[in-house]
């Protein structure tokens, strides 16, 4: 079965951008790292700037109802569509479980809100790649 872990914007530049926050790895180096934990899953790892595009991806998922692992950068903090579009997965009774890299409460205070916390299945942050790892490990104990 196929696992869509969705990446919002401004993580394309992973492994450049602020390694001291958010580490050395590439979007490349994580997706080895997903596909290395989970041989048996599809893992489908997509990355955009574009909002639109985002909204798109969890439309898919809300009619296949494939399990996503998101990590949607700034938009978290404000965006109401985003929201919106993840209640259209979870509602129904689909995955979207909200990741970060670093942990946003020990950072500036507009990162201390997430608009798509409460309709989220579960958030793991702080820890780097291992949000995306323990995320997927939840995917493949509970999660079809
Ligand atoms: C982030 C945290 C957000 O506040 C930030 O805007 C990001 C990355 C993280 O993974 O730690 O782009 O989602």
């Amino acid at each position: 079965s196929r696992i869509l872990v969705l990446n919002g914007p401004n993580l394309g530049r992973l492994g450049t951008r602020e390694p001291d926050v958010y580490g050395s790895g590439t979007l490349d180096d994580l997706r080895a790292v997903l596909e290395a934990d989970a041989p048996d899953a599809a893992i489908d790892l997509r990355q955009t700037d574009a909002e639109a595009e985002l909204l798109g991806w969890l439309h898919e998922a809300a009619d296949t109802g494939e399990p996503v692992i998101l990590n949607a950068g700034a938009w978290t903090h404000y965006s109401y569509a985003l929201r919106d579009a993840v209640s259209m997965v979870t509602k129904p009774g689909g995955t979207v479980i909200e990741v970060h890299l670093s942990n946003p409460h020990a950072r500036e205070e507009f990162r201390h809100t997430s608009v798509i916390s409460a309709v989220s299945t579960g958030v793991v942050a702080g820890f780097g790649f291992e949000s995306y790892r323990l995320a997927l490990a939840y995917i493949r104990r509970n999660a079809r």
